[in-house]
């Protein structure tokens, strides 16, 4: 990671006193989540739209599996749209969208109210309906969010698959969840051209062949470029649903009703399927919009860049603000297209209040200079968000400055794919924010800091981090492997039925929690999740590869960068710079561009313990131009000799 040392006296920023004296919310209400869990979830869950009320908050006697909002029914569609238009709002602009090349669309809530019943009434003439799965493969298009909310209008389960991802990344995530239809595109744009997606569907179903599940593949024409179509399953969105009626009555569903799975890497090659359900995870993603926002749905426009393929997208873009009933801005393209203030543009131009982004972005913007930043008017800032990975000191104070005019406090909200909504952050009008500190858990939850037994470890020390009860949004178990959802999370400190993260944090002085990243093979890329194995993976199922080993190392820009090392087969000579061109690019047409490796070592031998375990913590001290440690273990200490000599070479 990038300078986490954590300084001995951070600096604070108190929370400005205006916001302070009207925040939505106060501290009061870590006392109030203290003393009745059930009774503050249940007024969060009042925010809410239920079609019949719950009789109890949480059922927790099958532990780890949760049912939040017991009884109660909803339908999540209605409360992200219907209700806004049933209370007057009907004209209250949901989405500016801008479009790369410059095309904009104001959607109001009623128009998009329209537009998710006649995407509803078209899925239903496609057959599909409650209990069935969706891919939907989509660029950051209003379309995105009018597929999500037409699958959860009628109870079909949605899996989003980011459309940076590959067609073999694509293919193995409709054959795990047996999608029935798949929604995308010809395509979107990015850096100032249209780039294909329909392609990485069609060679996805190819390649699952007979097996494919899939009967139907809707496409939203937003590119125009030429796509190749097959009469027997393809069908334009245009026709589809811009035949069906806007009328349609919403169902509602059990509290516990899948809304979507979401797939996230975990410590082996395969995908984890992150299972959300309706009531609970509707009731976290609002509340923490609000209290964390201190959105304000009258005044506010809210921006997150994130995209709709991530859980951020899903809980912060689509979930959350709808069901409070915000405008929003989306955009389609890239920051630096076709200029490198782009973002700020849209900023001025919107008058955007709140903006929520990642580190990574922050960092590139620093590189670019704060000129550019400086040209714009970004005078309605009040409120700046940042998630997906660890925010440096360096990057949280010029995000402040620069960005945030020395006005805007800082949210910096620590959660992930698994906890569904935020989970550790300052709440801007109480708690005082430290440049690279995600602070306290916020009210209702619970997080900690504990050692190896899952004791609570002592302030200025570092350990675990553990959830220490349930909360609305968690996920409710892994799609169809149960018994790896018990394993990955409830399993190393079953005893004390804390939930391990997967992250390692320090409490500092003051009790506040610093998080340091990933304990386990788990590598952040530019705030996206990438599994070492599955790269690892990739570069195996190359032909001239024997073995891999992937590392994270530190990277200035991206938080973590992919740096692999790789044994060629016996007999097979190196090729040096083209043949690690290569594998580079198979890397990106297996997972996608996202994963391939900064950088690629051929080494003839990895190290391993005598049991034969790849100790990638010494490949990762040489990635990080680091002595290498302690090699007392290795079967053969004389490997990492060669491997550094290597490394040297290729830089
Ligand atoms: C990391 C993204 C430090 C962390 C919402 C976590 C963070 C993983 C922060 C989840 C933060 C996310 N500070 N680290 N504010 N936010 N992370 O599932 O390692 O894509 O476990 O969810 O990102 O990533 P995911």
């Amino acid at each position: 990671m990038t300078d986490l040392t954590i300084p001995s006296t951070p600096t604070r920023f108190e929370p400005p006193a205006d916001l302070a004296a009207s925040a939505n919310v106060t501290a009061e209400a870590y006392a109030r989540a203290e003393s009745d869990a059930d009774g503050f979830w249940a007024e969060q869950a009042e925010r809410l739209t239920w079609a019949e009320p719950f009789t109890q908050v949480l059922d927790w006697s099958d532990a780890p599996r949760a049912r939040w909002f017991v009884d109660g029914k909803l339908n999540a569609a209605y409360n992200c749209v219907d209700r806004h238009v049933e209370a007057g709002r009907g004209d209250k602009v949901a989405f500016h969208f801008v479009g790369e090349p410059g095309d904009t669309r104001d959607i109001t809530y009623a128009e998009l109210k329209d537009d998710v019943s006649r995407a509803a009434n078209a899925l239903t003439s496609l057959g599909v309906g409650s209990g069935d799965l969706v891919a939907i493969y989509l660029p950051m298009i209003p379309e995105a969010i009018v597929a999500m909310l037409a699958c959860a209008r009628i109870g079909a389960t949605h899996t989003v698959v980011f459309g940076g991802f590959s067609a073999e990344a694509l293919a193995s995530r409709i054959e795990d969840c047996r999608a029935k239809l798949v929604i995308t595109s010809d395509g979107g744009y990015r850096r100032g051209a249209p780039s294909p997606l329909k392609p990485a569907v069609d060679a996805a179903l190819s390649r699952l062949g007979g097996q494919s599940p899939v009967d139907h593949v809707l496409v939203v024409r937003r590119t125009g470029e030429y796509v190749p179509f097959d009469d027997a399953t393809d069908l334009w969105w245009h026709d589809v649903v811009g035949s069906a009626s806007p009328e349609h009555t919403p169902e509602a569903f059990d509290a516990e009703h899948p809304l979507y799975v979401m797939y996230s890497s975990g410590t082996t090659g395969k995908p984890k399927g992150i299972l959300h359900t309706t009531g609970g995870y509707l009731t976290g993603a609002a509340y923490t919009h609000h209290a964390v926002f201190d959105l304000k749905p009258d005044t506010d426009v809210y921006w997150c860049t994130a995209d709709i393929g991530w859980v951020t997208g899903h809980s912060y873009i689509v979930y959350g603000p709808l069901a409070n009933g915000v405008t929003q801005v989306l955009y389609e393209g890239t920051p630096d297209s076709p200029h490198r203030g782009r973002w700020w543009e849209i900023i001025e131009r919107y008058g955007v209040t709140l903006f929520y982004t990642a580190p990574t972005a922050i960092r590139t913007f620093m590189k670019w200079g704060r000129e550019i930043p400086d040209t714009y008017d970004l005078s309605s800032l009040r409120l700046l968000g940042s998630v997906g990975e660890p925010i440096n000191p360096e990057a949280y104070l010029w995000y402040r400055s620069v960005i945030g005019g020395d006005r805007c406090p800082v949210v910096d909200t620590w959660w992930q794919t698994e906890t569904g909504q935020m989970m550790i952050s300052p709440l801007p009008g109480v708690t005082a924010g430290k440049p690279g500190s995600a602070m306290r858990p916020l009210p209702g939850i619970g997080a900690d800091v504990v050692d190896e037994e899952g004791r609570s470890v002592p302030n200025g020390s570092r350990g675990y981090l553990v959830l220490t009860k349930p909360w609305p949004a968690m996920l409710r178990t892994l799609w169809q492997d149960d018994e790896r959802f018990v394993e990955t999370y409830w399993t190393r400190f079953a005893d004390l039925g804390y939930y391990f993260a997967g992250d390692g944090a320090k409490k500092d002085e003051d009790g506040d929690i610093w998080i340091l990243g990933r304990v386990d093979d788990v590598m952040n890329v530019s705030g996206h999740r990438l599994s070492t194995s599955e790269i690892e993976s990739a570069l195996v199922s190359h032909p001239r590869v024997a073995e891999a080993a992937v590392v994270g190392a530190a990277d200035e820009t991206t938080g973590q960068a992919v740096v692999a090392y790789v044994i060629l087969r016996s007999g097979d000579g190196n090729n040096g710079e083209a043949l690690t061109q290569e594998l580079r690019s198979h890397v990106a047409k297996e997972i996608g561009a996202i994963a391939k490796p900064r950088q690629i070592t051929i080494v003839p031998e990895l190290p391993k313990t005598r049991s034969g375990k790849i100790m990638r913590r010494l490949l990762r001290d040489v990635a990080e131009g680091r002595d290498v440690g302690d090699t007392t273990t290795l079967s053969d200490p004389s490997v990492m000799a060669l491997i550094a000599n290597r490394d040297t070479e290729s830089a």
